[in-house]
């Protein structure tokens, strides 16, 4: 998910006008850093650190991001193999339904596999079995206890089809399963994964003698400065001795917190009881977490008294309106802004409708000043999905 105020960091020093627009541009080093920073928790804390590719699937920067980390988790199918082609170390992968036309590749793709339902993972496991790969097999629990403040964002929330409810679990169940999955947090700190833990061990302690990982999902805002990652490696030391399991994280947001932008380009201006700008970026095409998270994201040197401008994208959709910003001078056509925090759940998650051309993807080294234009988008990609 995207909420994040967003911190400017060497964006601030970046000339907008030398890439084209719209254009997502991505900071190596910041890239690096959050890296570094998880490697560090994964070694403090005995736990295996996975890149969620569902967050940030730049694969350009597959080798660094593989340097750092022990592998990535897959949502299906094509990020299972997106993460066999291009990154090295562990796939995981968890989906919520697995459809038996596509289950043969993904065995052939992953080193884990993780059913949302024992019904799937009775259905599927004969397959497993008889495909002679040596494939763990993870079950994904519903704890059952909140800590999301949004309940689109809360997998356990009531009613969620996400991980087989707790409270239903029998150890029966268990019957080939080698480990146990969840996923309830949300840019969320230490203290929530904690409680949650708390909450859940003494329904989990009878069946843990019958698996030997477990893995805490994502959600985890490791790399932001107030993360109390003390408290999480003490944490997941004291669970690996307690217990004897090995431990998971699958972090997404983290891995890309802070080291991207979206730049983009006035069009038009014109005035309906407020100042409104044409803008070349589309929250609908470009940034839909705007829409549907709802969040307003952080403006690049956006300032607190000066010109206010409602900026709305290209596109037919009435709503489709990033928000109201402040400039430090009035807009021209052809002015560049940039939004911060767009590495991660953006890229991913772009579209074409109305025909709105998809960002340019730029690699920015913020030491070196290098920059390289990493992919560009044309009517062949629009045209593609379609027929
Ligand atoms: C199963 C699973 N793992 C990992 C993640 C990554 O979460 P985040 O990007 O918030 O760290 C998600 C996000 O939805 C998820 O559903």
């Amino acid at each position: 998910m995207q909420t994040q105020a967003g911190d400017p960091g060497a964006f601030r020093h970046f000339d907008l006008t030398r890439v084209p627009s719209p254009c997502f541009v991505v900071d190596e080093v910041a890239i690096e850093r959050n890296l570094r920073i998880l490697r560090n928790v994964a070694d403090a804390s005995g736990a295996q650190v996975l890149a969620a590719l569902k967050a940030f699937s730049m694969f350009s920067l597959a080798p660094l991001v593989s340097r750092y980390l022990d592998g990535v988790c897959a949502s299906g199918l094509y990020e299972a193999q997106l993460g066999r082609e291009e990154y090295g170390g562990e796939v995981a992968t968890f989906c919520a339904g697995y459809k038996p036309q596509e289950f043969d590749r993904i065995l052939g793709l992953s080193d884990t596999i993780i059913f949302n339902s024992p019904a799937q993972k009775d259905r599927f496991l004969p397959q497993i079995r008889s495909s002679g790969r040596k494939i763990s097999v993870g079950l994904r629990i519903n704890p059952e206890h909140s800590e999301g403040e949004v309940v689109k964002y809360d997998p356990a929330a009531p009613c969620s089809r996400l991980g087989f409810p707790v409270s239903q679990l029998r150890p029966e169940m268990l019957d080939g399963v080698d480990g146990l999955h969840m996923h309830t947090l949300c840019e969320q700190g230490f203290e929530p994964l904690d409680r949650t833990w708390s909450a859940i061990a003494p329904r989990l302690e009878p069946m843990l003698a019958r698996i030997t990982w477990f893995n805490f999902g994502g959600g985890h805002h490791i790399t932001r400065a107030d993360y109390d990652r003390d408290g999480l490696c003490t944490f997941l030391r004291r669970l690996k001795r307690d217990t004897g399991l090995h431990f998971y994280l699958e972090p997404g947001e983290a891995v890309a917190l802070d080291a991207g932008i979206l730049v983009g380009e006035v069009l038009d201006l014109g005035s309906n009881d407020v100042n409104i700008a044409i803008v070349d970026i589309s929250a609908t095409c470009h940034m839909p977490d705007v829409i549907e998270a709802p969040y307003r994201p952080a403006l690049l040197n956006e300032v607190a008294q000066g010109t206010t401008y409602r900026l709305g994208g290209p596109s037919c959709l009435a709503g489709d309106v990033i928000g109201d910003y402040t400039f430090a001078k009035p807009l021209t056509p052809g002015d560049r802004f940039a939004f911060l925090d767009q590495a991660h759940y953006s890229m991913v998650k772009t579209n074409t409708f109305n025909g709105v051309p998809l960002p340019s993807i730029a690699l920015w080294n913020s030491d070196s000043d290098a920059l390289k234009i990493v992919k560009s988008f044309d009517y062949a990609d629009f045209k593609g999905r379609l027929s």
